[in-house]
């Protein structure tokens, strides 16, 4: 049936662009709305921090920020859910186009990124708890590490503190509650110093020096952390190493395209020099998507990061 034009309803340009993007998600097509933009994914807000640092290194890069927070806390969840929503997640992005993608999240990475790595070519650079930067740093002896419970639960984590604990004391420390905290905009509340008090204080009466932030929602509590942990305590916060790994990467994969390089022959300090190079300057566009309330994500996000931004939805290649 044919209805007037004052009572047509067309879809909004951001609705067009959500649909093409939903079935690009969920069939491979020509369209590619993330071309050669890096995708960058989170179980939330968290891996804000690390997209903070991508964009300060890189300015120039297109960049695609997923937030999961439909499925937030992936902590308290079963390794089963993290892996297939790390899968769902990595491999939409890879279907919609990017050219590498950033698991911006601790937890996805210590349980899923082996098998998002073995079903995809792009390169993947993800975050770990930096347990080795800390033991090299402590003077006590003693490394706390704050983390979701699944982190600090999981075999990778126990790998890398049988590594590097032989001559240092590393504390793991679940903190439940502060992601969802985060996430819901609370990251200055009374509930997150309350949280922390429990979490921290009793590593510090342990001797803990040296403090890793363990999960990307715990950027934004920094400040709070260190009044908590008090004075001569270090914070480790991985963010802007992440982002100089991933333009190394970048730069091999551009160099991987020309002749006569062989990357064996590359160090870290060349690889960053050629980072800059290929994205010397700002104007690159960053795109921020949720699974969740798109409401929500714009105050809470617009909050963190420090200006207003706009959020669309994210069409989620499991529904
Ligand atoms: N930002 C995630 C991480 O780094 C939080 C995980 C969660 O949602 O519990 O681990």
């Amino acid at each position: 049936m044919w209805m007037g034009a004052g009572r047509r309803s067309w879809p909004s340009q951001a609705r067009i662009f959500q649909l093409h993007m939903a079935n690009s998600l969920q069939t491979p097509q020509l369209f590619k709305p993330f071309d050669g933009a890096v995708g960058l994914f989170d179980s939330g807000v968290g891996g804000l921090s690390i997209l903070r640092s991508v964009r300060s290194l890189m300015p120039a890069l297109d960049l695609v920020y997923v937030a999961d927070s439909l499925h937030a806390p992936y902590g308290e969840q079963s390794e089963a859910f993290i892996k297939a929503r790390t899968l769902a997640l990595g491999l939409a992005l890879e279907r919609a186009g990017v050219k590498a993608m950033v698991v911006a999240c601790n937890t996805a990475t210590v349980l899923a990124v082996k098998a998002l790595r073995a079903q995809t070519q792009l390169p993947v650079v993800a975050i770990e708890p930096a347990i080795k930067p800390a033991v090299s740093q402590t003077r006590s002896g003693v490394v706390g590490v704050l983390a979701t419970t699944q982190t600090t639960q999981s075999q990778s984590v126990q790998r890398l503190c049988e590594r590097y604990g032989t001559n240092t004391k590393i504390l793991l420390q679940a903190c439940p509650g502060l992601v969802e905290l985060v996430e819901s905009g609370q990251h200055q509340s009374d509930e997150v110093h309350q949280l922390l008090s429990h979490f921290v204080e009793p590593l510090i009466r342990q001797g803990a020096d040296t403090l890793v932030l363990g999960c990307t929602h715990y950027s934004f509590l920094k400040e709070m952390i260190g009044l908590v942990a008090g004075k001569g305590v270090e914070l480790i916060d991985p963010a802007d190493a992440v982002a100089r790994e991933l333009g190394r990467r970048l730069s091999l994969q551009s160099m991987a395209t020309e002749k006569n390089v062989d990357p064996k022959a590359l160090n870290h300090e060349s690889l960053d020099a050629q980072a800059q190079f290929l994205h010397p300057h700002g104007s690159g566009t960053i795109r921020l998507f949720t699974t969740g309330s798109i409401s929500q994500a714009q105050v809470v996000m617009s909050r963190l990061w420090g200006e207003d931004l706009v959020v669309q939805s994210f069409t989620d290649p499991l529904t």
